[in-house]
């Protein structure tokens, strides 16, 4: 290749960046003994084993076993060619690289060709957005809409918002360029009749660009210059293979290095609280696309940070939200949660407009509350304080989640605070609340209790269900692993959480053919398939002599709820399953890799992993014997 990067300069890139302080920009990286660990970034995970080694200057996953230098990270986390990765790496180290190299290979395109094609489309279109909102005519009065919302220029610029005029430009814009109609079809930028015809599917709004984690525009977000009963406020793109909006962050890309840098991220409600906070300077804002957070949204923010702080709006529903969405976190995530609420009922952006910027920051340096502290004010919402049975609901309810803390200061403050506020003996209030305490231990307890037993039989009216070891004989009791293999297959059907999770495990396959093969079937299936239907799936499988397996899963009795730690379970049992050798064969990798990095403590751990592995191979072996002989 004429453009091939020379190999030093590969190396003067390469000598010139830490790999630590590059992949700190993804990934919250702590020191432990020599290495620096943090969570892997390439699958799900709760507890880090994802290794960087300043010295040695690569990386490692002692869980899913990738690893390599820096330009092997970028490559495998951005799906980026050579080339481009170390054009990437360069920009970091701020090295400048000549033209020619940098020129091929921006905007990093990805392998795939459509999706180029397609982020090429979004690209363009935004530029094109952009122009008619800033330099024509056609965008003056969303302009100055933008303008009397308190928007500059420059805040215009850096979250490239742009317009789309009345008068429909984007499609004859792009067919002059002659662009695939295939590819406008697909790119959701267009609305299609029946005949095929397209038209455009922004008209007359301010368009916020939604971008990937990158920074690549890979959706819009249409904002209605005038309020109408009629029409959605906002008008979202529609799915596309470039975006999906249970992984997206609004404002991700540009928030990262702050979120690093204040150790926290704030969660606001809407697109222009988000830019609010950023032109006042707290630039560590992200939003969810008008909805509840999704486990793939917490998931990306738990890589970078700790701490997270919900602002939603003060008013009523602000509330409730804020109330649902601490529950949803704290069920959900290892992140230390916090509270932002603005005075008066407003939101950010009706606050920072009415109030300025002074006393807008102020709140976030003064208003923090913890989630207590928010439940405690938010519990008296539809009480009247002023009669006795009202304040003994108040109490009750708040003690139960004072039993929750696991900080007994933390508890001591809050009851300090009901005894002034209730003028009650604080010895009453500390009786009550161990007695909670010991409740709720029990309880979990007994939850725990019933996460050790096997997943659910099928249910005993239910048809006798389709199973594999089971043979014809469907009263044979199923094997431990097959009950896993079964419940985890309906949970990735029914759960599309699960799905990503479990298919960013590494070497994860079923062990039972018919199992295994469903799960390919539905991996072909969701590429053209957002959501799971049973009936629709099984026409899908037309094909296979495997429907009545599917069907069987959907006569189990099982509970209506995951959890993460169902889910890790369930992979474990099946996982653990492999042939000793593969597990020898892995087990040898980690050991070569943990002396590598110089971990003598992980190599003592894997060595007597390994020497346990052996000795079972040598039971295994001598039991088989007298066949052989
Ligand atoms: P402004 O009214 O322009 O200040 O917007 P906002 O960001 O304050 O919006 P609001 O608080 O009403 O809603 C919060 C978020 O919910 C928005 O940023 C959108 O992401 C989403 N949202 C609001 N209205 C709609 C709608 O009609 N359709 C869709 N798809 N999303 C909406
Ligand atoms: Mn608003």
């Amino acid at each position: 290749m004429a453009n091939r990067i020379p190999e030093e300069k590969v190396e003067q890139v390469r000598s010139a960046v830490n790999i630590a302080d590059f992949i700190g920009q993804y990934v919250q990286l702590k020191k432990a003994g020599k290495n620096l660990f943090g969570l892997c970034p390439f699958h799900e995970e709760r507890t880090p084993s994802f290794s960087v080694n300043e010295q040695k200057q690569i990386f490692h996953c002692f869980s899913c076993g990738r690893g390599g230098n820096v330009f092997s990270f970028i490559m495998e986390l951005e799906n980026l060619s050579f080339p481009e990765a170390v054009v990437k790496v360069a920009d970091f180290g701020h090295i400048e690289l000549p033209a020619t190299y940098t020129a091929q290979s921006q905007p990093a395109a990805p392998k795939d060709q459509q999706q180029a094609d397609l982020l090429k489309l979004y690209a363009d279109s935004a530029k094109m957005y952009q122009h008619i909102l800033v330099n024509t005519e056609l965008g003056e009065p969303a302009l100055k809409y933008l303008h009397e919302r308190g928007l500059d220029d420059e805040t215009i610029q850096t979250f490239g918002i742009g317009y789309a005029p009345a008068n429909q430009l984007l499609l004859d814009f792009f067919k002059e360029h002659q662009t695939d109609y295939q590819l406008l079809r697909q790119s959701g930028l267009f609305i299609e009749n029946q005949n095929g015809d397209l038209r455009d599917r922004f008209v007359d709004r301010v368009l916020f660009p939604i971008k990937d984690a990158s920074g690549r525009v890979i959706a819009f977000s249409g904002r209605i210059l005038k309020q109408s009963p009629n029409e959605p406020k906002y008008l979202n793109s529609p799915e596309t293979k470039l975006f999906n909006k249970r992984s997206v962050l609004f404002n991700f890309d540009l928030a990262r290095g702050a979120i690093r840098q204040q150790k926290s991220v704030i969660l606001f409600e809407g697109f222009m609280d988000v830019i609010a906070a950023y032109r006042s300077g707290i630039q560590n804002g992200v939003a969810s696309m008008g909805t509840s957070l999704t486990d793939e949204q917490i998931y990306m923010l738990e890589r970078v940070t700790d701490t997270l702080y919900v602002c939603y709006d003060s008013d009523m529903p602000g509330q409730k939200a804020t109330d649902r969405a601490l529950k949803l976190l704290g069920g959900n995530s290892r992140l230390t949660l916090g509270v932002i609420q603005m005075p008066d009922g407003m939101d950010p952006d009706e606050y920072l407009r009415a109030n300025g910027r002074d006393k807008f920051v102020q709140v976030f340096e003064d208003g923090k509350q913890t989630p207590t502290a928010f439940e405690m004010q938010y519990l008296k919402h539809d009480l009247n304080l002023q009669n006795t049975p009202d304040q003994l609901t108040y109490l009750q309810a708040v003690l139960e989640q004072l039993a929750k803390l696991s900080s007994s200061v933390e508890q001591d403050l809050y009851l300090n605070q009901l005894v002034t506020e209730f003028d009650l003996d604080k010895n009453d209030l500390k009786a009550q609340l161990r007695s909670l305490v010991g409740k709720q231990a029990m309880q979990r307890n007994d939850r725990g209790a019933q996460n050790m037993t096997p997943p659910p039989e099928t249910a005993p009216l239910a048809p006798p269900p389709a199973t594999v070891d089971g043979g014809t004989n469907n009263n044979a009791p199923l094997s431990r692993v097959e009950k896993a293999e079964r419940l985890l297959l309906y949970r990735l059907l029914n759960d599309h959480d699960v799905w990503l999770r479990v298919m960013a495990i590494a070497g994860f396959h079923f062990i039972h053919d018919p199992y295994q093969q469903i799960f390919v079937y539905a991996e072909a299936y969701f590429k053209t398939h957002n959501q799971f239907d049973l009936g629709n799936f099984t026409d899908f499988m037309a094909d296979s002599d495997l429907q009545p397996v599917v069907t069987s899963l959907e006569f189990m009795d099982v509970a209506s709820e995951t959890s993460k730690e169902e889910i890790a379970d369930l992979v474990n049992v099946i996982m653990n399953q492999q042939p000793l050798v593969l597990q020898i064969n892995q087990k040898k990798a980690e050991l070569t890799a943990a002396k590598q990095m110089g971990n003598h403590e992980l190599v003592q751990q894997l060595t007597l992993a390994l020497i346990e592995l052996y000795r079972k191979q040598q039971q295994v072996l001598a039991a088989q014997e007298p066949d052989y002989f």
